[in-house]
């Protein structure tokens, strides 16, 4: 019998302001993960200039490629098929990614495979924990998305809920812009929260309706927002420590514990986390005691696999791959791509 031969999978990822390249083996091993953030460039103007990131990805992808072959010892000849992120994102960036994916797909005639960018978020938890499988509920945080997903199979999504207005990632950077932390506020809030107390000010936590799984992070914010604009009405200088602490304590407790009665309603046990936010230390600290509390088996990717990057990417299209799912050259980006759509 002829040995199972390796799939090595080469992705791109350019939906928002990083530049990525990735190649994958069988879905679970690294070769490469090359990412070039543009993360300095848009701070200036407090976030990401759709326009600018665009010519940015135009101008780095091939050298981010090149980079990605180079650091994965691997030629053209061994690719087995192209992966490119098509949507959910910035039109104008994934256009980029998606033009020089068929355009190499069509040179070195092999196949292209579109996947979807929160798909590609979830499965950074195969790449961390390589025996890690389906099914299990899947919290999404990201600075466009907020989704709670059971996981039913390699592939199938059952979107339990998602945010109402913003995202908590959105809602992260906005609150350190009042702060005067600057773009991305992420892991500024992250580091600022670590020396404040998390109670100096009661912020509201939002659960919506008794049952519902989505989420709204819009009156959080707004409440950070007048807080801030209040005290500096009045005169009182504010702790922006306490801020800090005190609005991702709200936040994280109404993702933890919507989390935790999906998985009991969902019968898992099993948890994974994704996307941007996924790197804040307080919310892997709160999901892992809360799932010990439990009994539920916990998968967190490292910080560089939560934040943007082509090896989420890749592992997707593996599955895509062996399911036999092959995009032609006609494949467009999709900005609102809904989650397992097609
Ligand atoms: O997944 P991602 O790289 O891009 C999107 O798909 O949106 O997520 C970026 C988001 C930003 O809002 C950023 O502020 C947030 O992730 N983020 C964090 C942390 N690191 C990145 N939020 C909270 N704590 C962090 N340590
Ligand atoms: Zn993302």
């Amino acid at each position: 019998m002829e040995p199972t031969k390796d799939i090595f999978i080469l992705a791109i990822e350019s939906s928002c302001d990083e530049t990525a390249a990735a190649v994958v083996r069988n879905g679970r091993y690294v070769l490469s993960n090359v990412i070039s953030s543009q993360i300095a460039l848009h701070t200036i103007y407090g976030g990401v200039v759709p326009e600018i990131a665009s010519r940015k990805h135009i101008e780095n992808i091939d050298g981010v490629i090149l980079e990605a072959l180079k650091q994965a010892h691997i030629t053209w000849k061994d690719i087995t098929a192209i992966a490119v992120t098509y949507g959910p994102g910035l039109v104008g960036a994934l256009l980029v990614g998606l033009a020089e994916a068929k355009a190499l797909a069509f040179a070195i005639g092999k196949p292209l495979i579109g996947v979807h960018h929160i798909e590609g978020h979830i499965c950074a938890n195969y790449i961390q924990n390589t025996t890690f499988e389906p099914p299990y509920v899947a919290l999404v945080v990201s600075g466009g998305h907020t989704h709670l997903v059971y996981v039913c199979d390699y592939g199938k999504y059952e979107i339990l809920g998602k945010t109402r207005d913003d995202a908590v990632g959105e809602a992260y950077d906005k609150v350190a812009r009042a702060i005067g932390m600057g773009y991305p506020g992420g892991p500024k809030i992250d580091a600022a929260a670590q020396k404040g107390n998390p109670a100096a000010i009661s912020f509201p936590r939002v659960f919506l309706e008794e049952n519902s799984y989505d989420f709204s992070f819009s009156g959080l914010k707004s409440a950070v927002l007048n807080y801030i604009n209040k005290a500096n009405m009045t005169g009182e200088s504010i702790v922006a420590e306490d801020v800090a602490a005190s609005f991702q304590a709200a936040a994280i407790e109404v993702l933890v514990e919507k989390t935790m009665k999906a998985v009991k309603q969902k019968k898992v046990q099993k948890v994974a986390l994704a996307g941007g936010v996924a790197s804040n230390s307080v919310l892997r600290q709160m999901m892992k005691q809360e799932c010990e509390k439990r009994g539920y088996s916990l998968s967190i990717p490292d910080p560089v696999l939560c934040t943007d990057n082509a090896a989420m990417i890749g592992c997707a299209a593996y599955y895509e791959y062996q399911k036999g799912i092959r995009d032609g050259l006609d494949l467009n980006a999709n900005p609102s791509l809904k989650l397992g759509e097609r």
